[in-house]
């Protein structure tokens, strides 16, 4: 649970600053408790006690309980700026960021520029490297938010913002949509894979591959069907004529590990479930019911399973 599990020097400014902020107000917590309790008990009414000597216009009590919370919040004050420069170092404006993750109601399209990469809804980097983001958004305001790794940083129509992101170790880094974006802003997840070099180097090499033709009849169906029914307004395959950026590209569809935003683990018959009737599994989204027979199905599926 953050703040205990950051994974990055940026993400990792700010559990500091968390936890050292939580301490002080802990500890400021138990003086003012202990006293007020302390007072309450000392000072409390007895049978025949007369009301005991006020006390105000006390210029040195006033100037005491005036200074030490000056002190304390001048303190944080300071430390939260030096965190705020660790943890979203500035752009330069001069470095091409690598990855461009564009907001979209409700997945996220993940582009790389440099590569000639587009995937969606999975961000692939190295470990142990800065990483430039390009934050956009297609539609509404979206907040992109990978909470053991970075900051959160809103997604605004005609804007870009930048972010820098690093992380220390390898693996999964879970990530979702931070801003009310519609009905699905729930179903808006994000998953960041950390790889060593050599395996990212490998993913790069494999997503910017274009997939192979389909072998078997079946797949082959599929991608016939693809091309001819209404999938090609809205997504692209490389190597075919689709390339429609509307929906999710779709060329290396089968290596991602979800579907749907995050709402399903992608396996043949999640995607078939899918395809079937997208609003049952995620009502509200923008895939249409393309009213597919079973078999059509079936010839899809085949079809995008063969995208590796
Ligand atoms: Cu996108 Cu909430």
């Amino acid at each position: 649970m953050f703040p205990f599990n950051a994974a990055s020097p940026q993400s990792t400014a700010i559990a500091n600053l968390f936890i050292a902020i939580a301490v002080i107000a802990a500890v400021i917590l138990l003086i003012v408790t202990i006293t007020v309790l302390w007072a309450a008990l000392r000072f409390r009414h007895r049978p025949g006690s007369t009301e005991p000597a006020q006390n105000s216009g006390n210029l040195p009590l006033e100037v005491t309980w005036t200074v030490i919370p000056f002190l304390l919040l001048a303190l944080v004050a300071f430390f939260t700026v030096r965190t705020m420069r660790a943890a979203d170092p500035p752009y330069d404006g001069a470095t091409q960021p690598s990855v461009v993750v564009t907001g979209h109601q409700w997945w996220w399209s993940v582009d790389y520029p440099q590569a000639g990469i587009h995937t969606a809804n999975e961000i692939h980097i190295p470990v142990g490297e800065r990483v430039l983001f390009a934050l956009r958004s297609a539609d509404v305001i979206h907040s992109f938010w990978l909470p053991t790794v970075a900051r959160k940083m809103d997604m605004i129509p005609g804007n870009e913002h930048y972010l820098w992101i690093e992380v220390d170790e390898p693996g999964v880094y879970e990530g979702t949509c931070a801003e009310f974006c519609g009905a699905q802003h729930a179903w808006m997840r994000l998953r960041l894979v950390a790889q060593s070099r050599p395996d990212y180097d490998q993913w790069l090499h494999q997503q910017a591959a274009t997939p192979a033709p389909p072998t078997s009849d079946e797949a082959a169906a599929g991608a016939q069907l693809f091309q001819t029914r209404t999938c090609v307004n809205c997504h692209a395959i490389a190597g075919t004529a689709a390339d429609a950026r509307v929906g999710p590209d779709l060329t290396h569809v089968a290596t991602r590990a979800t579907l749907a935003g995050g709402v399903l683990t992608n396996t043949p018959e999640n995607l078939a479930r899918w395809l079937a009737d997208p609003a049952a599994v995620k009502p509200g989204n923008h895939m249409p019911n393309l009213q597919l027979q079973k078999d059509e199905i079936g010839q899809l599926v085949a079809y995008l399973e063969t995208l590796q």
